[in-house]
């Protein structure tokens, strides 16, 4: 979590900062800072609580020149929000940004004496004193050492008073980029914000130096040898960072579903079957292993649970959905049979990493599913399929769900055919209906407004439940997940079946309950489950298929048809009217979509 930014070149830093904090903003907003370095060589800074917005307001009436800066926007960990514990942090003539956690900070606080001298709260500024009390002039030696003393995990940014339009990077876990552009050099917490200035980009390798000067970028490892950058190019197109004319990134990133998913399926397919070649993942993965085990957070959690629910029923295979901040903690069984699935939009959520290390460490095979190239998570895994979703920025994920439910499909697929679970045309015939699911997500968009309209049903609810069965109850965890981190409006995701033990006691006229009712062989089930919260007095808003028949004795509040796919495909257009639903409950409400409370697009601490 928080934004990093580096600039050194030609140009003047500060507006190139401030556009691309504004980028990084969803990695957290609680405040922002940047530090330029002047041509009298004196690093000054400007940071207050807040958005990027404010710091461009406070830029605007004292603006710093400079041609070498560092910026950071922040989410808030070791000390509250406010002014002081905003980055940059400047301590002697060292000046740093921070994302991660010094998780030894009081131990090097008591061990440098350095109590009285802080300004802020933060365990960042720590490390900014630490590099101070170790420079002499050599920036290595005092980064080495600087290194060796912290404990957690750190992305910096450095600048050295005396060292002027230098940027010094280095990092543990927590993620940086670096890349040369046409006048400068920059780098990064991600490529989203380097990539309307270059297309070439390099992630700084974990206890590495990056020296990023005007005219070159140098890379060395900790004992001063030169290193060979790996370079890698950016696979989405710059205008896709955008908002394209949509008033917040997750309506826009909601459109675009039928077109990603598209762009994820098509090269994976040939001669109507799918193909794994293009990611080398090769059948053996796929035959040799006796269970499967995704580990995964969030809404990337919500995928294996669809996940598991193909496996199962196509492939006949075991499988496990493991919250990725448990499973180290629960003694998962795993070993050399079993191929563990690493499912991640950023690939840097920390929790999803570490599970992939210990699953690594116990002898599984490992396949990520990640969106973002060249990723640790991605790098950490033994294969990768990438999601082909392009940069998602709002906070709650959308695109990214539904290009890992893509994935997830194509490796049901191909998993089927090479254990020879399906003949070549079961397959084809299984990839032919993947294949109709942006159209059925398209329909599902077109008519938008009708879901804006049952929205307002559950504007001014307190409390709402989500009710449904199987694949329909899977869809619905995700979507209860969507509604209540961007409406704030508290919401459980029920299995229909399980409210009689218990939860219907919660049910009122007050509750307002959404369902979703999509599966041939439960549907008469989930129809009587709705009729028995509809007799407690609960409005329902029922999301059907559209070839059901509705009871004509009862009355229906709201109904939206859904466009008809086969049962286990239907978890497509049920998640893009599930998105626009909360959607458009927190738009009308007037709440930031793109950065709901409290929270941060990438989750880089456990
Ligand atoms: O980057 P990841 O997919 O690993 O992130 C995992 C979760 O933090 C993420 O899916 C989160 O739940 C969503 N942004 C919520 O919409």
């Amino acid at each position: 979590m928080c934004g990093i930014i580096g600039y050194t070149g030609r140009n003047e830093a500060e507006g190139i900062m401030l556009d691309a904090l504004e980028v990084l903003e969803y990695r957290g907003y609680d405040s922002a800072g940047i530090a330029v370095c002047g041509e009298d060589h004196q690093v000054r800074i400007r940071k207050c609580a807040g958005r990027v917005k404010d710091l461009r307001s406070l830029c605007e009436r004292d603006g710093l020149s400079g041609v070498c800066g560092i910026g950071h926007t922040r989410w808030a960990t070791h000390g509250g929000v406010s002014d002081a514990n905003a980055h940059p942090h400047q301590f002697g003539g060292v000046t740093v940004i921070h994302n991660g956690i010094i998780e030894n900070y009081k131990s090097l606080i008591a061990q440098y004496k350095l109590e009285e001298k802080l300004k802020s709260q933060t365990d960042s500024e720590v490390a900014a004193a630490v590099a101070s009390h170790f420079y002499n002039g050599d920036p290595y030696a005092a980064i080495r050492k600087t290194v060796l003393k912290l404990k957690g995990t750190f992305a910096l940014g450095i600048m050295f008073e005396d060292i002027p339009d230098v940027i010094f990077a280095v990092r543990n876990v927590s993620p940086i980029v670096v890349a040369r552009t046409e006048e400068g050099s920059m780098m990064a917490s991600d490529v989203t914000a380097l990539g309307q200035y270059s297309k070439d980009y390099f992630v700084l390798p974990e206890f590495h130096v990056a020296t990023l000067k005007k005219e070159s970028v140098e890379l060395y490892d900790m004992s001063g040898e030169p290193v060979e950058p790996q370079w890698l190019t950016v696979n989405w197109d710059v205008n896709r960072s955008s908002k394209g004319g949509y008033p917040f990134y997750m309506e826009k990133e909601i459109m675009e579903q039928p077109q990603v998913i598209r762009e994820t399926i098509e090269p994976r397919m040939k001669e109507g079957l799918p193909d794994l070649t293009q990611d080398g993942i090769p059948d053996s993965l796929l035959t040799e292993c006796s269970q499967i085990c995704v580990v995964a957070c969030g809404t990337a959690m919500h995928a294996g649970l669809v996940g598991k629910a193909l496996m199962q029923s196509f492939v006949k295979m075991h499988m496990d959905v493991e919250l990725a901040s448990e499973f180290m903690y629960t003694d998962s069984l795993v070993d050399g049979k079993t191929l563990v699935i690493a499912i991640s939009q950023s690939g840097e959520t920390i929790d999803t990493l570490e599970a992939l290390k210990y699953a690594k460490r116990n002898g599984a095979k490992t396949l990520a599913i990640v969106n973002v190239k060249g990723a640790s998570i991605a790098r950490e895994s033994d294969y990768v399929i990438y999601t082909n979703a392009g940069p998602e920025i709002a906070v709650a994920s959308t695109k990214a769900y539904t290009t890992q439910l893509a994935a997830l499909y194509l490796l049901t697929g191909r998993m089927a055919y090479a254990r020879g679970v399906f003949d070549e045309a079961a397959t084809r015939a299984f990839m032919a209906e993947l294949q109709r699911a942006p159209e059925a997500i398209q329909k599902v968009l077109d008519r938008r407004e009708e879901i804006h309209y049952i929205a307002r049903r559950i504007l001014n609810a307190k409390d709402v439940f989500m009710i449904g069965r199987g694949m329909d109850y899977s869809i619905l965890l995700e979507g209860s997940l969507k509604l209540k981190e961007i409406s704030y409006i508290h919401s459980e995701a029920y299995a229909s079946g399980e409210l009689k033990h218990g939860t219907i006691a919660l049910i009122t006229q007050d509750t307002p309950v959404i369902a979703v009712i999509t599966q041939d062989k439960v549907q008469s089930k989930e129809f009587s489950n709705v009729k028995e919260v509809q007799s407690r007095g609960a409005e329902v808003i029922l999301f059907m298929k559209e070839n059901y028949r509705l009871d004509e004795d009862a009355s229906w509040d709201s109904v939206f048809k859904l466009p008809q796919m086969r049962d286990e495909f239907m978890v497509m257009p049920v998640s893009a009217a599930l998105q626009l639903l909360a959607y458009y409950v927190s738009l009308d409400k007037g709440l930031d979509v793109d950065k709901p409370r409290n929270l941060a697009k990438v989750v880089t601490v456990e």
